[in-house]
């Protein structure tokens, strides 16, 4: 089974996957935590060119091309085997976070974005994905503040430093995502503090995994 978390920056995802760890590991299933980018050693070196801040000059195309080399090489070196070994795999972003930053807030075409990601994804696809979601404001407020306590790394803010115009593009992408998969996603409202969060999604995931 294949679990994904979304949300804009400061939306708590890295919180709550490791609440859900937690719920999984009590039940009694493996259940494996990663991320996209940098789930994988490759990946880790494409991460730090994507967040890199001084890469002000990245094309967009270069990043959307560079969130799919990470992706396929994500899937294909751990994603499948471990789903293969029959555990639980969570994963810190996925596909969705293409469609909305890449198409959505940079523009880019929504058909090559879907077809890059059918390619990278064969027919592999979330069983449910978790979408934690909250105004621009308090999200970016959350990560500049875990950014400056060093909670946050300072050397991945390319996308912090957007606009919040860009931010509230994100936003309603995902909302609009989310509404055309009303089955696949679950939509939690991440401005309330992360317990109550815990809770919304445990409820869910009691209903997905006895
Ligand atoms: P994070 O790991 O701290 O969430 O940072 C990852 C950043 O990369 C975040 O700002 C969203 C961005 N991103 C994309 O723009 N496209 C993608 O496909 C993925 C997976 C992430």
């Amino acid at each position: 089974m294949l679990i994904t978390l979304e949300g804009i920056e400061g939306s708590g995802k890295t919180t709550q996957i490791q609440y859900m760890a937690e719920y999984f590991r009590a039940k009694g299933h493996d259940c494996a935590l990663t991320k996209e980018p940098g789930g994988t050693g490759i990946g880790e070196k494409i991460r730090s060119i994507l967040l890199n801040p001084g890469n002000h000059a990245m094309d967009p195309l270069a990043e959307l091309l560079l969130y799919a080399a990470d992706r396929a090489q994500h899937i294909n070196e751990m994603i499948i085997p471990t789903l293969k070994a029959g555990k639980i795999v969570i994963c810190d972003r996925f596909h969705d976070s293409t469609i909305v930053y890449q198409g959505f807030a940079r523009g880019l075409d929504m058909r090559l974005i879907r077809q890059l990601n059918s390619l990278v994804m064969d027919d592999l696809s979330p069983d449910m994905t978790f979408l934690l979601d909250l105004p621009p404001e308090l999200g970016l407020k959350r990560a500049w503040k875990q950014i400056q306590n060093g909670s946050r790394d300072e050397s991945e803010t390319r996308f912090e430093n957007e606009k919040l115009q860009f931010h509230e593009k994100v936003r309603n992408g995902y909302l609009a995502i989310a509404r055309q998969e009303p089955v696949r996603f679950v939509v939690v409202d991440a401005s309330k503090d992360a317990e109550q969060v815990r809770a919304e999604i445990l409820e869910r995931l009691t209903v997905l995994v006895k």
